[in-house]
């Protein structure tokens, strides 16, 4: 079968990975792709938001499955196209997508049908908010309610910083629309983990969960990014905590969501905080977390095909997952400054001595080639998986490779897994 991924990222490139292995995959093309995709697949050079441009592809090629890697597209209701004209495609519709593209829908589903989650209130006036804030205190949460590329959520340690982002999202309005509504929770405190879940509408398939690292610097300081690095198991979720989390929050909310009248069909992302009091939804994203899809995906012994197959179906209940049992770490290499400005265009060396090292996978993000050179593209550049028989391990691997790769400006975390197995020396401090 021919098989379209469409997205550009670290994300997108493991998923043709992971689908180019299915025997029943012959072709397998990326919309736009980068360079790693390219090795493997054959990018087409339309955008993964070109939804027209997407049809018409698929339509001529004759794809027989489409794979949706990002937000965006779903959001703007690509599946709901796809599906209209009778394409198999796998992804929430956009009706269900608004789980992620929405929080206050999110917030309003997870209210309504008791899913644990932080308190919240929503607001559109800066007054109310004001008075909101002066009458709570700090620390508090402020997120938009729409899409605004990972920087929507401020937490706030005093009143003046809730004041001041509150003003800037419903007076200034530094987000457009995405900030006409603004929602303010509760601050939680514990470790975050990240679990998918498969869901064919009615059934729900928990993966092995994930931990994310979103801030940009060592010791989790720094600016909020898409994510510097993940590692798979996790050893903070115990077979116990786990089995509250299918229970209270995944299956109850894939329930709601045909309750609602918008089944979800795809990858539910589960963003959780282990509080003292459980564990409750930090937020949901309607697809593969990156980097955490660079470490689940290795780990995923079970033909992705299949389970797109069995959710298409509404049998996702016949089908059982297995796992390698080895652990994924991944390092995120990105481009100096990102998640503000950075420059692209800059030579990478290192590529293929990196990717020949046993048990390193070298996922690409921001790359494009120019002639024989490939060149940074983005503010994530390349995220380096290893893969061992722990996560030790699977850390070792990870830097081992990221260390033969240079580009100017080159800025990795050196802790990756420090919750789970505490800080170590990488062996690259001169980056
Ligand atoms: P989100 O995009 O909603 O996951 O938020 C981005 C990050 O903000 C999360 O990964 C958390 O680190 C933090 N965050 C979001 N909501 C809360 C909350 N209620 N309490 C504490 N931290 C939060
Ligand atoms: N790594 C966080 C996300 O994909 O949203």
């Amino acid at each position: 079968m021919k098989v379209l991924v469409v997205g550009s990222g670290g994300r997108e490139h493991a998923l043709v990975w992971k689908l180019a292995q299915s025997p029943r995959v012959k072709k397998v093309f990326a919309a736009p792709g980068n360079a790693g995709t390219a090795e493997l697949a054959e990018n087409v050079s339309v955008a993964a938001t070109d939804s027209l441009g997407l049809l018409q592809f698929a339509q001529m090629k004759r794809i027989d499955l489409t794979v949706v890697g990002p937000e965006a597209p779903l959001t703007a209701g690509l599946v709901d196209l796809f599906v209209g004209h009778g394409l198999a495609v796998y992804g929430p519709t956009r009706a269900a997508a608004a789980i992620e593209g929405s929080k206050v829908f999110s917030k309003g589903l997870m209210q309504k049908y008791n899913i644990p989650t932080a308190e919240h209130q929503v607001f559109s006036q800066f007054e109310e908010a004001r008075s909101y804030i002066e009458a709570k205190g700090a620390p508090l949460v402020l997120k938009a309610d729409g899409l605004a590329a990972g920087k929507g959520v401020i937490v706030a340690f005093t009143k003046e910083e809730a004041l001041i982002a509150a003003h800037e999202i419903l007076t200034e309005r530094c987000f457009g629309a995405a900030g006409d509504r603004l929602i303010i929770e509760e601050y939680l405190e514990g470790e975050e983990v990240t679990v998918l879940a498969f869901s064919d509408g009615e059934h729900v398939l928990t993966l092995e969960a994930s931990q994310d690292h979103k801030r940009a610097f060592d010791g989790d300081r720094g600016p909020n990014t898409g994510g510097m690095g993940a590692y798979s198991p996790v050893p903070a979720l115990t077979r116990e905590i786990r089995e509250q989390v299918e229970n209270t929050i995944l299956k109850p909310t894939v329930a709601a969501m045909v309750a609602e009248g918008c089944p979800y069909h795809g990858v539910l992302y589960a963003g959780i905080m282990l509080t003292s009091a459980g564990p409750k939804v930090l937020e949901f994203n309607a697809r593969f977390g990156d980097p955490e899809a660079q470490v689940v995906l290795p780990r995923l012994e079970t033909d992705l095909v299949e389970v797109a197959e069995a959710t298409l179906a509404g049998r996702l209940d016949s089908l059982h997952l297995a796992w390698r049992p080895e652990a994924a770490l991944t390092v995120v290499l990105a481009s100096g400054g990102n998640p503000g400005r950075y420059e692209t265009g800059l030579p990478i060396q290192g590529l293929a001595q990196a990717a020949a090292q046993p048990d390193a996978l070298v996922f690409h993000a921001g790359t494009r080639r120019e002639g024989e050179q490939v060149v940074t593209a983005g503010g994530r550049v390349l995220a380096i998986t290893g893969m061992g028989p722990d996560l030790a391990a699977a850390r070792e691997r990870a830097y081992e490779a990221a260390g033969m790769i240079d580009f100017p400006g080159l800025h990795l975390r050196r802790d990756i897994g420090w919750r789970a197995l505490g800080s170590f020396s990488t062996g690259n401090e001169g980056k």
